[in-house]
């Protein structure tokens, strides 16, 4: 039986997939969507990778028995460890990392950075992959952030903890800026999304590419080429399941500005 008319599954380690959740309803309005934040063990970027397989499968089996029609993992941590989880899905999985790196090289000139968590950085996933499929002149300088991600998911909406935010973001992107001359930066974590208009201010002149917007892009070419939209007419709606905080969550998605969102639940953690 088709399943045109099931969700589309995102995933992340917490309120940072909410970036690739309004890019998606942006683009494919008529779709209804199911979101996993694991508040709970935010921020990943910093955990051993047996840890972030083991969350991460979790989360990939709670969207195999909700039966999503495809599957975005939206944070780029978990797109690291994909390939350690497929085997619990039977629908199709895009994952970050591949959206940015495409991002990244349909013009993002010759220096190439990218910030993401500590994880990220050390499976060295992004810097492979651009050199593997970009030209031969090609520089890509990556950047791991220990506590951008957290500052970010707790500090949305707060002027104070926006401030330190933004000095974060100097110290770590104003490097790469400054010495290693970077043209074009990919926010290599969800969460980064989130504040990519302080960026863009901090940084006038940089490139930024957000895999979260490529994400929505191709999840649309694919549900359409293949006959998988929602039948039926009127506007999706948003279902949200989370380990962390349901008053945070609700909070957070007000502040994001997501829309049509039904249900905000609480959902065990796994415990590690
Ligand atoms: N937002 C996630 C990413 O895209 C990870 C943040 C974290 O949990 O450390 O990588």
């Amino acid at each position: 039986m088709s399943r045109r008319n099931n969700p589309v599954g995102i995933l992340d380690s917490g309120i940072g997939g909410f970036s690739v959740l309004k890019q998606v309803q942006r683009l494919l309005p008529e779709e209804n969507i199911l979101y996993f934040g694991d508040g709970a063990h935010v921020p990943y970027g910093n955990h051993p990778e047996q840890t972030i397989v083991a969350l991460s499968r979790y989360m990939f089996e709670f969207m195999e028995q909700h039966q999503v029609k495809v599957l975005l993992v939206g944070c780029n941590t978990i797109s690291c460890v994909t390939e350690q989880c497929v085997d619990l899905v039977s629908c199709p999985v895009f994952n970050a990392v591949q959206a940015g790196v495409n991002g990244a090289l349909s013009g993002g000139g010759e220096r190439v950075g990218v910030i993401s968590t500590v994880f990220t950085h050390s499976c060295q996933t992004y810097p492979r992959q651009l050199m593997a499929q970009g030209d031969r002149g090609l520089k890509v300088c990556s950047r791991g952030c220990p506590n951008l991600a957290s500052l970010v998911e707790h500090n949305l909406g707060s002027g104070e903890g926006m401030d330190r935010v933004e000095q974060e973001l100097r110290r770590e992107l104003g490097e790469l800026v400054e010495q290693e001359k970077i043209q074009c930066c990919v926010l290599g974590c969800t969460h980064y999304s989130l504040v990519s208009d302080r960026i863009q201010k901090l940084f006038p002149h940089l490139t930024l590419v957000d895999p979260a917007q490529e994400m929505a892009r191709n999840l649309a070419s694919y549900l359409r080429g293949n006959d998988l939209t929602r039948e039926g007419g009127g506007k999706g709606r948003v279902t949200i399941y989370t380990t962390g905080e349901v008053k945070e969550y609700t909070l957070r998605a007000n502040q994001v500005g997501l829309e049509r969102v039904e249900q905000i639940c609480s959902y065990p953690a796994l415990e590690i």
